[in-house]
């Protein structure tokens, strides 16, 4: 009745008649004229570089309380030609969940966030829009004994994170998010809602890696806990260039991913900062979490890494809920911190990834550290993630992420800074892809591979316009992808041939071209 005119009135009025018998749907719905417009479409932004006046706005934002509310909002976007950009914790790089060149709305799943744990089972079903702190700490509420290898940050949203991996202290002993997943709900092109047995094993392994806003909306997950023992022990020890930095940092290569036990993950972060002395020096912070207690752990790496020097009081034990506190920053606070959505400080910044398959020498360290200690301070960081363990023994084509054997680690290239002015904003992207391009002969080639949860449209990007062509799209997919980016292109095809669900690096059907 409605199908002519002002496409977004009727989109309005598609939700009103498909929405008009829930008393709550005023309440899901926010348009510029609303109040709470800006509130809601700002709360979950983490870059500031897109929290500006002149960022394109969506028409709508729909905070849906229930799933039908998603089945309606996607056969309503598709019927007026709204692109759909759903958001869940709102932590992607390069702002892909809230911003879009097309007149869009957000799907915002924040309201979407039931966390139901079976500990008996050791398994959960989560929905996409709670947090992986929230996760965390309902996992706690119900086992001590439980846990769930997911990010270092609270804030993440599942529902971004599960769909690109996700990683964090438990990656060497339990691999990603993603390889734990074990059912999902979504909701596909046609709004049907479907589940891992009605959407078959192409689109389930699709979901699992292959990045989000491409295959539907995942509404919920459902996750294979994993067993933690009542005691970890976490530590975090920095060393500078007077106390051996290289050589750990060159030493720690050859140990932490191939040598130490699965249950041993310990990364390495790597800045510079003016010395007591006035010199600028290197600052290696060595940060580890062991699934066991600081005896094992000091015989462990009295054996292995004697040389870090690790004493007893360097050692943290807790329990495992308390270390998701511990390295996300907030220790001494109480764990409901990981309830807080807002913890997160927010800040600019231009993140890139890599991965490294031969060691770095220590020349090549040295001209590393000349980048650092030349940048403002803290203005270059590096967070070097150790592969290996159960990594090296996931297939490379078990889930669409395929960094598994051979990769030793992952390098995160990080510029974050406070004052968001263009010219800051220019120096700092310059710098970093600067670095990156010297990095070039040290990291992985033929593709250059990076992790598309740490999203950089740098490596590439589709047409604006929906019809990116397959050569077009390898070009960043085989980074994140290598050889399983050609099964998600068939996925893409048998689930979305129109290519409705989309961005800037959605993987492309190939009829869309
Ligand atoms: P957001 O809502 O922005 O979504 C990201 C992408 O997924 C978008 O394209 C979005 O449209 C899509 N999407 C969201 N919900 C979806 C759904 N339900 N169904 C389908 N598609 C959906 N990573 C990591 O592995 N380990 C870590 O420790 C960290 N730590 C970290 C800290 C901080 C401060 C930031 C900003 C980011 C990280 N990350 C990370 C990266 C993080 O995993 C990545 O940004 C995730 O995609 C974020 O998921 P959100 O749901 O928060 O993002």
């Amino acid at each position: 009745a409605f199908a002519s005119g002002n496409p977004h009135e009727n989109f309005r009025q598609c939700l009103t008649v498909n929405l008009t018998k829930d008393t709550s749907i005023s309440q899901a719905v926010h348009t510029p004229a609303n109040l709470s417009y800006s509130s809601v479409l700002d709360v979950s932004i983490q870059n500031l570089r897109f929290l500006t006046p002149d960022a394109p706005k969506p028409s709508f934002i729909i905070t849906p309380v229930d799933v039908s509310q998603v089945q309606t909002v996607i056969y309503c976007s598709r019927k007026y030609g709204l692109q759909v950009r759903m958001r869940s914790g709102g932590h992607d790089y390069e702002g892909l969940s809230y911003l879009s060149g097309s007149p869009f709305v957000i799907l915002d799943l924040v309201n979407l966030r039931a966390i139901t744990v079976d500990a008996g089972n050791a398994t959960a079903w989560v929905q996409s829009g709670a947090t992986v702190g929230e996760l965390y700490y309902r996992i706690g509420e119900k086992s001590t004994t439980l846990g769930f290898p997911a990010g270092v940050c609270p804030t993440v949203g599942v529902g971004g994170h599960f769909s690109g991996g996700g990683y964090g202290m438990m990656l060497r002993k339990y691999g990603l998010s993603a390889d734990n997943i074990i059912d999902a709900q979504v909701a596909d092109v046609n709004g049907k809602l479907l589940d891992r047995k009605s959407m078959g094993e192409d689109l389930f392994w699709a979901i699992r890696g292959g990045g989000g806003n491409t295959f539907g909306v995942v509404v919920s997950w459902k996750i294979r806990l994993v067993p933690v023992p009542e005691t970890v022990t976490g530590f975090t020890v920095l060393r500078t260039l007077h106390q051996n930095a290289t050589s750990l940092v060159h030493k720690w290569q050859f140990i932490a991913a191939e040598e130490l036990p699965h249950e041993l993950y310990m990364r390495v972060i790597l800045q510079s900062r003016n010395g007591a002395d006035g010199n600028r020096t290197i600052e290696a912070f060595f940060e580890a979490l062991y699934l066991g207690e600081a005896d094992e752990l000091l015989d462990v790496m009295g054996s292995s890494f004697p040389e870090l020097g690790l004493t007893r009081e360097d050692c943290i034990e807790m329990p495992w809920i308390n270390s998701t506190i511990y390295f996300a920053g907030f220790s001494g606070q109480p764990l409901e911190i990981l309830l807080n959505r807002s913890s997160n400080t927010k800040s600019y910044f231009k993140y890139k990834s890599d991965y490294v398959k031969e060691p770095i020498s220590e020349p090549v360290l040295e001209e590393i550290w000349k980048w650092l200690i030349k940048a403002d301070q803290g203005a270059l960081q590096m967070i070097w993630n150790p592969y290996g363990g159960r990594m090296s023994e996931i297939s490379e084509s078990a889930i669409p992420f395929p960094h598994r054997a051979g990769n030793i680690f992952k390098i995160q290239h990080l510029t974050s800074w406070t004052n968001g002015s263009v010219e800051e904003s220019a120096k700092r992207i310059s710098l970093i892809r600067s670095f990156y391009g010297f990095m070039a002969p040290f990291v992985s080639k033929s593709p250059r591979s990076a992790y598309i949860n740490y999203r950089d449209l740098d490596i590439g990007m589709n047409n604006e316009f929906g019809n990116t062509s397959y050569g077009q799209a390898s070009i960043w997919g085989t980074k994140y992808f290598n050889r399983n980016f050609d099964r998600l292109v068939r996925v893409k095809t048998a689930v979305d041939p129109s290519n409705f669900f989309r961005n800037e690096q959605s993987v492309p059907p190939l009829t869309s071209w």
